[in-house]
C-alpha cells in the first residue's frame, strides 16, 4: 500500500514542489494552503506522515496542525518546516511530538533521509503497538488501568506517544471514567517519574485558600499562618501537578496559574521572592471547558497552554468490552478485601452488567462489584447481588436471558417481527429513562432525533 502525505503549506510555490517530490518518492499526496484545510483533510484520512510549514497566517498554525494530527492518531509522524528565525518554535514541535523539524530552503537530499527516518519509526511504533496490544492482553492492566478496548488502546497510544514530552495534557471524560488513572500513567511513563505527581482537586478546596495550597505562604502572610509553608507547586517540583476539575479554578486564580505557567516562577502568598519551578502539569475536567472558554467562565490563553495535547477518555457504555476484565478485577481486588471466597461472576449477572449503561462509569462498577462482593455469600457472583437498576433491563422482557439465547431461533419466528418487537422495547426503555425526552432517548440509542421520531411513528408510540 502506498504511503499517505499531507502538505501543509500556504505558499504555492513550494506546496508544489513538495507535491512533486512526494509524488516522484511513491506517496500518495494531499496538500493543504492553511490550517482549516489541514484540520478538515486530517479529520478525513489517516495519513502515515504530514508535513506541515510553521508559520502560516498565525505563528503557531503548524503547531496546530501537529496537535490535531497526533490527536486523531498519535502514530502519524509529523515534520515541521521552519525559516531559521523560527527554530526556538521547531524545538517547541518536537516537545510536542513532532518527529522532526527542516529549516527552509532544503534541499531534496535532506528531505528525502529525514522522510524515511521518520516512517522507520512509524514502523518501529508499530511494533511497538502490537507489543503493547499484547502486552495488555498478557496481563490485564496498563499502568493499573484495566481494559483492551479499542477505544482504551487508543488512549494507552496516546499516553505513551505524549508521556516522554513535556507537553501539557488535558484529559477529558466523564466522571468516573478513569481520568486520574490516565493522569497517573502519563506520570510513570514519563522522564519524571522519579519525581512526584501531585494531585490537587480544584473543586474540593475553598476558594481562599486554594492559592496557599498550590503556591504556599510565608509566615504571618494571613492570620493562621504560624509557620511558613510549601505549596503544591513546590512539592510537585521536576515531577508532574495534576490540576483535577481545572474548570473550577476562580477566576483570580486562574491568571495566577497562568502567569506562573508563563514565567515558571511563583511566589509564595506574602512572600517577595520569585522561586523558579520546573513542573508538567496535566489537568482534568467533566466539564466542556471549551464551552466554559467560549462563555467566558475558563481564561482562553490558559486553556490553550493547559490543552496542548487532549487526552478523551470514553465512557464504559461505548466500550463495554471492557467490563467483564474490569468486573473480574473489581470481584478480585474486594473478595481480598473483604475476605471472601468469590471466584468468578455467574452468565447471567455479566450479562445484566454487560447491558446496563453505567452512567457513573468505571467507579460505579467498581462499588456495584464491592456492593455484591459483601453481599454474596456463595463463591459466584450472580443476578440476587447486583442492584435492581441494573438487573431489570435484563429481565425486563419475558423470557430469561439464559433460555432465550439458547433457544435461538425460536421455532416459528419471524425475524423481521422480532427485530421490531426488540426495537419497541428500546425505544419505549429509552424514552422512560428519558423522561420522555426525545433528544434524550435518540442520543442513548445512539440514533439521530429524525430516526427516532420516524421509528417511534412506525410504532404507533406517542
Ligand atoms: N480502566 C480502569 N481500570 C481499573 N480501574 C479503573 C479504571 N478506570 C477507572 N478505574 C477506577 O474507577 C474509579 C474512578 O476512576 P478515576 O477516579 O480515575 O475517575 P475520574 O475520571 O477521575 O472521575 P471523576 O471525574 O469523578 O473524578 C477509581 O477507583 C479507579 O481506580
Ligand atoms: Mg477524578
Amino acid at each position: 500500500m502506498k504511503e499517505y502525505v499531507l502538505v501543509v503549506d500556504d505558499e504555492q510555490s513550494l506546496r508544489q514542489v513538495l507535491e512533486l517530490f512526494f509524488k516522484k518518492e511513491g506517496f500518495e499526496v494531499d496538500t493543504a494552503s492553511s490550517l482549516d484545510e489541514a484540520e478538515a483533510a486530517i479529520a478525513a484520512n489517516a495519513y502515515d506522515l504530514v508535513l506541515t510549514d510553521l508559520r502560516m497566517k498565525h505563528p503557531d498554525d503548524g503547531l496546530k496542525v501537529l496537535r490535531a494530527a497526533v490527536q486523531k492518531n498519535p502514530w502519524t509522524q509529523v515534520i515541521v518546516l521552519t525559516a531559521y528565525a523560527t527554530v526556538e518554535t521547531a524545538k517547541e514541535a518536537i516537545r510536542y511530538g513532532a518527529y522532526d523539524y527542516l529549516t527552509k530552503p532544503f534541499d531534496n537530499a535532506n528531505l528525502r533521509k529525514l522522510v524515511r527516518a521518520a516512517l522507520a519509526r512509524k514502523e518501529d511504533d508499530a511494533g511497538r503497538r502490537k507489543a503493547l496490544r499484547e502486552s495488555v492482553r498478557g496481563t490485564s492492566a496498563y499502568e493499573g488501568i484495566v481494559g483492551r478496548s479499542e477505544a482504551i488502546l487508543g488512549v494507552f497510544e496516546l499516553i505513551d506517544r505524549v508521556a516522554p514530552t513535556d507537553a501539557n495534557v488535558m484529559i477529558l471524560g466523564e466522571s468516573g471514567t478513569g481520568k486520574e488513572l490516565v493522569a497517573a500513567a502519563l506520570h510513570a511513563r514519563s522522564p519524571r517519574k522519579e519525581f512526584p505527581f501531585v494531585p490537587i482537586n480544584c473543586a474540593a478546596i475553598p476558594e481562599n485558600l486554594i492559592e496557599s495550597e498550590l503556591f504556599g505562604h510565608v509566615r504571618g502572610a494571613f492570620t493562621g499562618a504560624v509557620q511558613t509553608k510549601k505549596g503544591l507547586f513546590e512539592t510537585a517540583h521536576r515531577g508532574t501537578l495534576f490540576l483535577d476539575e481545572v474548570g473550577e479554578l476562580p477566576q483570580p486564580m486562574q491568571s495566577k496559574l497562568l502567569r506562573s505557567l508563563q514565567e515558571r516562577t511563583f511566589r509564595r502568598v506574602g512572600g517577595n521572592e520569585d522561586i523558579s519551578i520546573d513542573i508538567r502539569i496535566v489537568c482534568a475536567s467533566k466539564r466542556d471547558l471549551q464551552r466554559e472558554m467560549v462563555e467566558g467562565r475558563f481564561r482562553d490563553d490558559l486553556y490553550f497552554r493547559l490543552n496542548v495535547i487532549q487526552v478523551i477518555v470514553p465512557p464504559l457504555r461505548d466500550r463495554r468490552e471492557d467490563i467483564p476484565a474490569l468486573a473480574a478485577h473489581f470481584a478480585e481486588k474486594f473478595a481480598g478485601k473483604h475476605g471472601k471466597p468469590i471466584v468468578r461472576i455467574d452468565g447471567e449477572a455479566m450479562r445484566a452488567l454487560l447491558a446496563y449503561d453505567f452512567p457513573g462509569n468505571v467507579r460505579e462498577l467498581e462499588n456495584l462489584l464491592e456492593r455484591a462482593t459483601i453481599m454474596e455469600t456463595k463463591n459466584v457472583i450472580s443476578v440476587g447481588s447486583l442492584p435492581p437498576n441494573v438487573t431489570k433491563i435484563v429481565g425486563s422482557d419475558s423470557v430469561p436471558p439464559d433460555e432465550y439465547q439458547e433457544s435461538f431461533p425460536r421455532e416459528g419466528v419471524f425475524l423481521d417481527t422480532e427485530m421490531d418487537r426488540v426495537e419497541k422495547i428500546h425505544l419505549l426503555k429509552a424514552l422512560e429513562k428519558t423522561g420522555g425526552n426525545r433528544t434524550e432517548a435518540a442520543k442513548l440509542l445512539n440514533i439521530s432525533l429524525r430516526s427516532l421520531r420516524y421509528r417511534l411513528q412506525k410504532h404507533g408510540i406517542d
